[in-house]
């Protein structure tokens, strides 16, 4: 009997699992594959070296801007998935190595719950009873796709096989213009692969900042990106050695179709109702948000399968270290939702916190918005990536309630601004504080300066 069994080795189950040595609590861990879920072994991580490659990439192409002259840069595929390989394999052993020193019991196989305090591992031969006081379920997420593209891993992908690409494709039509579609059409492009981002609704990044998307998707056309938004696919229609995928009047022919349409809950046949009480939503399951409890008490939740909280890996590991405080305290500890930083990381990179300017605006409030250009910013003109903005959200008269950045940097710059959201701060209270000078964070202080009623530059 452990005191905590979690389902899933995810950035929501490792992270629990890292977490409960702080109350000293005894843990098993069951996960279908070496911990490190989706993020470290096919999502943020492979995903966000893949942009590098593609940024340095790009710094050598155009090192003659600066007066540096090379020869024309050749990428070397194999070389570079490697180092994506390398990355992973680092990180995947790391959090191994966490999980050995911590104590934490790893039981490798698929997992299902059998009622609110077992959880039944399958292995290659045998299976496998752990017991625990209190459960976490952090089953994770699939790449869904959609009716007429069946994915079969070479001409039909979704990011899992993306990420492997054995050659660079020529030609690649991206079904969806989320956060997935758009990083892939960033990396691909940059590398001289023709792309093309087919769209459902009428903006990329949907629910993300109008504005500031508006600039994104300018930038990434200008690198040669072809948006076609608020389009609906048709089947795919199959040729000898491409796909042509139509759309409206028109149709791309492409060598490889990516499909990123969302991910969906990993909650199917892991004996969910056996837990008496668990409700399940669309197949994503019901917290109470102030603690990750589900409706049967000791089981959790945390991650990409709960109901209603964004699928990023930073959520996960919060919501981890809130389940696990509450199971160990019985104390709430809540994630503050309204403060989570959203990264998309594109070139330029894409950031927000908080509200948007539409999502302030249906609060009824008076609102107050702000921008700075990053024309001007001399950080930005020295590294020749001038071309982006800060927006900030206020309330009138009062605190600041989002912002969003396009821009180099744009995820880092973004926490700042997370602090000012998270803390409520009014404008003129941020933009007391003085930034260094020459650098990109300058931005944020010349935005904060203009909400706040002064603006300097
Ligand atoms: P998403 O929900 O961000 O975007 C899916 C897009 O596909 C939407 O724009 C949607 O309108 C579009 N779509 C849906 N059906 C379509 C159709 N039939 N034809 C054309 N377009 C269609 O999901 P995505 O990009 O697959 O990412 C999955 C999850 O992973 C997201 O929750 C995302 O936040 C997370 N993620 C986060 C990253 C980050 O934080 N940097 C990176 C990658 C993924």
């Amino acid at each position: 009997m452990h005191d905590l069994v979690i389902l899933g080795g995810g950035p929501g189950g490792y992270a629990a699992a890292l977490y409960a040595h702080n109350f000293g609590l005894s843990v098993a861990l069951v996960s279908d594959e070496r911990p490190g879920g989706t993020c470290l072994i096919r999502g943020c991580i492979p995903a966000k070296q893949w942009l590098q490659i593609a940024e340095v990439y790009s710094t050598v192409l155009h090192a003659s801007d600066f007066g540096v002259m090379t020869s024309e840069p050749k990428l070397d595929w194999d070389a570079a998935l490697a180092r994506k390989n390398q990355t992973v394999e680092g990180l995947v052993r790391g959090v191994s190595g966490l999980l050995k020193q911590r104590k934490v019991e790893v039981l490798l196989g698929r997992g299902r719950l059998d009622g609110p305090r077992t959880v039944v591992v399958e292995g290659p031969d045998d299976e496998t009873r752990v017991e625990g006081r209190n459960l976490i379920v952090a089953a994770g997420s699939y790449a869904r796709t959609i009716p007429g593209y069946e994915i079969d891993g070479t001409r039909i992908v979704t990011s899992d096989h993306a990420l492997d690409w054995p050659a660079q494709p020529g030609r690649v039509a991206i079904i969806g213009g989320g956060v997935i579609g758009c990083e892939f059409a960033s990396l691909l492009a940059e590398l001289g692969s023709e792309v093309h981002v087919i769209e459902l609704l009428p903006q990329i990044i949907p629910g993300g900042d109008a504005d500031s998307v508006k600039l994104l998707e300018r930038e990434m056309t200008r690198k040669g990106v072809k948006f076609h938004l608020g389009k609906s696919v048709e089947p795919a229609r199959h040729g000898p050695a491409s796909v042509t995928v139509p759309f409206g009047d028109e149709s791309v022919e492409v060598d490889v179709v990516l499909v990123a349409v969302g991910r969906g809950p990993r909650t199917q046949n892991i004996g969910l109702e056996t837990a008496e009480g668990l409700e399940v939503e669309r197949g994503f399951v019901k917290v109470d948000l102030a603690t990750m409890e589900t409706g049967a008490s000791g089981v959790y939740a945390v991650g990409d399968i709960v109901a209603g909280t964004p699928q990023l890996a930073h959520v996960g590991f919060a919501e981890a270290v809130a389940a696990v405080t509450h199971l160990a305290t019985g104390r709430p500890a809540p994630v503050n939702y309204q403060a989570i930083p959203r990264v998309t990381y594109t070139h330029p990179e894409f950031a927000e916190v908080g509200l948007t300017e539409a999502q302030a605006n249906e609060t009824g409030r008076e609102i107050e918005v702000s921008k700075h250009g990053l024309g001007g910013v001399g950080r930005a003109i020295i590294i020749g990536q001038n071309r982006g903005s800060v927006k900030v959200v206020s309330e009138k008269g009062g605190a600041i309630l989002g912002a969003s950045i396009v821009g180099p940097q744009a995820g880092e710059l973004i926490h700042e601004l997370m602090y000012a959201v998270g803390w409520e701060a009014y404008p003129s209270e941020a933009a007391a504080f003085i930034h260094a000078h020459p650098t990109l964070s300058e931005a944020v202080g010349e935005t904060l300066m203009s909400a706040a009623g002064r603006s300097l530059h």
